[in-house]
């Protein structure tokens, strides 16, 4: 069954929010690399790349399905934020917004029947709770962290620990 209109336009919207979100955390990464925090740059940056993947999985979806992928620009992002605790605040919200966008998405598909896509945005609804979770802990631990220059280093080693480790390497 090819996917409706509504169904294919909610599809590339979805693309364009996912590239979106890749732009977003790419600005946030340089921010910090520029600002000496290079373990939440490279966290910044691996985020920014799970973001072209959800891009690119709905991308390939509309493609398998028959539909017509029709990229949209992409909004300039922030490059600038006025403490850490900013930056994290702005990405928590933006996956916020994008989990109520995957939940139209959802609605979509209820009202087109189509079940393909309802199992397909499965995937993204678990994928949002993580991603909710982590951007809600980094808010967190910073709000605890406050202004001390020694707790945000450990901070920044953290993240940048877990991410190598994430990644299956070491320091590049
Ligand atoms: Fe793909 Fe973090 O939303």
């Amino acid at each position: 069954m090819p996917l409706s209109k509504p169904m294919q336009e909610a599809l590339n919207d979805q693309i364009r929010e996912e590239f979106t979100a890749f732009y977003l955390y790419l600005s946030m990464s340089a921010h910090c690399e520029a600002s000496n925090f290079p373990g939440f740059a490279r966290w910044l940056r691996s985020q920014a790349l799970e973001e072209q993947g959800h891009a690119l999985r709905i991308f390939d979806y509309v493609q398998d399905r028959g539909g017509t992928v029709a990229l949209q620009a992409i909004p300039q992002p922030a490059h600038q934020w006025p403490a850490l605790l900013a930056l994290f605040e702005q990405a928590r919200d933006h996956e916020r917004k994008v989990t109520a966008s995957i939940h139209r998405l959802y609605e979509i598909a209820a009202a087109e029947k189509d079940y393909g896509s309802h199992a397909f945005l499965e995937w993204f609804l678990t994928e949002q709770i993580e991603e909710e979770k982590t951007s809600t802990q980094m808010v967190d631990t910073l709000r605890m962290a406050g202004d001390h220059p020694g707790a945000l280093l450990m901070l920044d080693r953290e993240a940048g620990a877990r991410t190598a480790a994430e990644e299956g390497g070491g320091a590049e």
